[in-house]
């Protein structure tokens, strides 16, 4: 039996959609209990035990191996300079933190606030850009908060803020507008195990990337003229799908074949109309779960 130790955030944007992303493996997490801070789950391979923690612990505890995989913000790890754990980008929880001022405010670029205040969670990242920005030349002054940096400008603690903005809501309701971002960030799977000492990290890894793999793509299946067959292939090899069957026996009609291929979404559109426009029959189209 192996074992597997998932660190997954407790509360906030990345909770719901790292349960789903988990349950998208084919593992049956069942967490009902949002007071719940820890769950076992056990399956063919082994035990697999989820923690539920903030997400600013879940770094450290990867790296100390308490958990074996993470799922964080990368805004969260750049910040703890711990980008060497990042061993797959999860095409979830997309962000950004920008710089805000209050909406009325004059300020409307980053030289604006030369001589003022930022308050902000991320000292590390926002110090990084100015120095970048200004070759370590400027007198920003930065203020560090562990939360409700929303709030700082309007109690008068900062004149701006650098703060992850997804939707926009939070500034929206706190009378903020943005003014510069400064970095992106989405979610992002962690580990620091040696990559041959754990077996059902590994399993669980090559499972999300399937998945993550999967989302990119569709599966198609048509019927072609059997005379229109050879210029469809060459058609589709050379829009780099992956063609997986050709069923010449086509049961409903056999002067037509059947041909199921793998389809990138972004040439989904292309792809159809040159099939449709050689006569294709019966074109469905369907998601793929995994796609190793
Ligand atoms: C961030 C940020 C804002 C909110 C912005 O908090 O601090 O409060 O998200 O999202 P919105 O643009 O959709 O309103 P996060 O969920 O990362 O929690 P934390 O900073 O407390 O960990
Ligand atoms: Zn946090």
């Amino acid at each position: 039996m192996y074992e597997l130790k998932i660190a997954l955030q407790k509360a906030g944007r990345l909770h719901e959609e790292s349960i789903n992303m988990i349950k998208s493996l084919g593992i049956d997490i069942n967490f009902t209990n949002k007071l719940k801070t820890e769950i076992f789950i056990e399956n063919i391979y082994g035990k697999i035990q989820v923690f539920f923690l903030r997400d600013d612990d879940i770094p450290k505890y990867v790296q100390e191996g308490i958990a074996t995989i993470g799922i964080v913000g990368k805004n969260v790890v750049v910040e703890q300079q711990k980008d060497s754990l990042i061993k797959e980008y999860l095409d979830f929880g997309f962000c950004r933190l920008s710089l805000a001022v209050h909406k009325e405010s004059l300020f409307n670029n980053v030289k604006d606030l030369f001589g003022k205040c930022i308050a902000t969670s991320y000292p590390n990242i926002l110090k990084r850009y100015l120095n970048n920005k200004f070759s370590n030349n400027h007198d920003i002054n930065i203020h560090e908060m562990n939360g409700s940096v929303e709030i700082a400008p309007n109690i008068g603690v900062a004149d701006a803020i650098c703060d992850l903005v997804s939707s926009g809501e939070t500034l929206a309701l706190n009378d903020l507008k943005e003014i510069q971002q400064i970095f992106t960030s989405q979610a992002v799977l962690i580990s620091s195990f040696k990559n041959d000492n754990n077996i059902l990290a590994n399993i669980f890894i090559s499972q999300i990337k399937a998945v993550k793999k999967a989302k990119e793509n569709k599966y198609i299946l048509f019927n072609v003229l059997n005379k229109k067959l050879d210029k469809i292939i060459f058609f589709l090899h050379n829009e780099k799908c992956i063609v997986t069957t050709v069923s010449q026996v086509n049961l409903i009609d056999p002067s037509y074949t059947t041909v199921k291929v793998i389809v990138k979404n972004n040439m989904i559109w292309r792809i159809i109309e040159e099939l449709k426009k050689n006569n294709a029959k019966n074109l469905l189209i369907f998601p793929i779960q995994k796609f190793f």
